[in-house]
């Protein structure tokens, strides 16, 4: 469920008119509603039961610095892929306790960094990576907390890109691997080994993947165990499907129960790190047709400022700021790049004439993050709305910030 409703004909993101968002700070423009990220939050941490949870946010869905804050004053933790991502997560104010780095190709500062900032794991995906992370563990005489992510040759479903918990995908390890690296941790005294990690895909629309997942770690937890070897937790990841045009869902309820039901008696912690289920149906993009054109309407946003129906053909939902009586038509939604890829929606019914303002649904997850300035196009505002008040939270950028990093302006080179 968002906040995202229309009220007297016209759309609103909790008390506030989106129209006057665009009015004061133009198009396109993404627009988050903090109750809808509070509630989805709130829907994960209150349904653990029987098992300790810790809900990590994935950061690379959204990651604006005060989005995070919301996210961690609600109780959330953060899972990251990048040194980045660790400097957003604690600008935003983190417990670095709370903070899993993920990832197949962490750079040796991105090791330092983590190991400084004392944060609760290193999610490792090879035993190259376990060695280089023991060796910058050791040259700084430190112990670092490592989970082994395991790769159960899972096919959730789910777009081919998406798709993380094949033996074909670049990530993890086999379970037998995990077993000798898990061995290897515990004969090291740079390494503390605290968990067993998998992440099996994104927008996973079926619970059965997640239950094989699940299963496969339990046996190597019982494996473990015979070894007399403990982890603090279990982290199953993130994947949870959302709806983008109408489909059936599963709420984080019923994926806790499931992975509760298949870890019943266990000790470990229940880590999760949604990234899409708690942000994707907080966000909407406010854009303006700029011109109609046959059975096109063309609009201010392109493909750099949302890459998903390009980059996945995937589906949103676009609806009018006005609710109107007009009749609609079946057009595609385009954008000014010169791309025949460049779509936000194709064979959409609306009614959508110049100047009109539309709002994209479902993209508060992989979409500003994902923006680009290709064809030179200055990136999208971003605005928090808080009940009847909104902020600017991104600036909209300019044309200095375009040239901002290039050097020989000055006719040096
Ligand atoms: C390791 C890891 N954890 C969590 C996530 C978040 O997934 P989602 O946004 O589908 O919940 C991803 C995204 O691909 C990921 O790679």
């Amino acid at each position: 469920m968002d906040h995202f409703n229309y009220k007297d004909g016209e759309l609103f993101a909790e008390g506030v008119a989106l129209k006057d968002i665009a009015k004061k700070y133009g198009t396109p423009t993404y627009v988050y509603s903090k109750a809808t990220l509070e509630r989805h939050a709130k829907a994960y941490i209150d349904s653990f039961e029987s098992m300790s949870g810790l809900v990590c946010f994935s950061v690379k869905a959204l990651s604006n610095i005060s989005i995070l804050k919301t996210l961690r004053i609600s109780g959330c933790g953060f899972d990251i892929v990048s040194g980045g991502e660790l400097h957003r997560a604690i600008l935003a104010g983190a417990d670095p306790k709370k903070i899993i780095f993920s990832g197949v190709g962490k750079s040796k500062d991105e090791m330092v960094a983590g190991i400084k900032h004392n944060i609760l794991s290193f999610n490792i995906e090879s035993e190259a990576e376990l060695d280089r992370l023991t060796s910058v563990a050791t040259e700084m005489n430190k112990v670092a907390p490592v989970a082994i992510r395991f790769n159960p040759n899972v096919d959730a479903g789910a777009h081919e890109f998406t798709k993380t918990g094949r033996k074909s995908d670049k990530f993890g390890v086999s379970t037998k691997t995990a077993k000798e690296l898990i061995k290897k941790c515990t004969e090291s005294k740079s390494i503390n080994l605290v968990g067993l990690t998998c992440h099996i895909g994104s927008q996973i629309m079926e619970l059965k993947g997640f239950e094989d997942a699940a299963k496969q770690a339990l046996e190597l937890m019982i494996a473990l165990d015979e070894l007399e070897i403990n982890l603090d937790f279990i982290d199953m990841g993130g994947g949870l499907g959302v709806s983008y045009v109408g489909e059936e869902t599963f709420q984080p309820s019923e994926l806790i129960r499931c992975y509760e039901t298949i870890f019943a008696g266990r000790n470990e912690k229940l880590i999760l790190e949604p990234g899409r289920s708690i942000s994707a149906n907080a966000g909407i993009m406010l854009t303006k047709v700029e011109y109609e054109k046959d059975g096109f309407r063309i609009t201010d946003a392109a493909m750099n400022d949302l890459l998903r129906p390009a980059l996945y053909n995937a589906h949103h939902d676009v609806w009018p700021l006005v609710e109107s009586n007009k009749q609609t038509t079946e057009v595609n939604l385009v954008g000014p790049i010169c791309e025949t890829g460049d779509f936000l929606a194709k064979n959409i019914n609306i009614s959508a004439s110049q100047d009109d303002l539309l709002a994209v649904k479902t993209v508060g997850a992989y979409g500003f993050v994902m923006s680009s300035n290709y064809n030179s196009r200055p990136r999208a505002a971003e605005v928090l709305v808080d009940n009847k008040k909104f902020y600017l939270i991104r600036k909209r950028e300019d044309h200095s910030s375009l040239t901002a990093f290039e050097e020989g302006l000055d006719d040096q080179i």
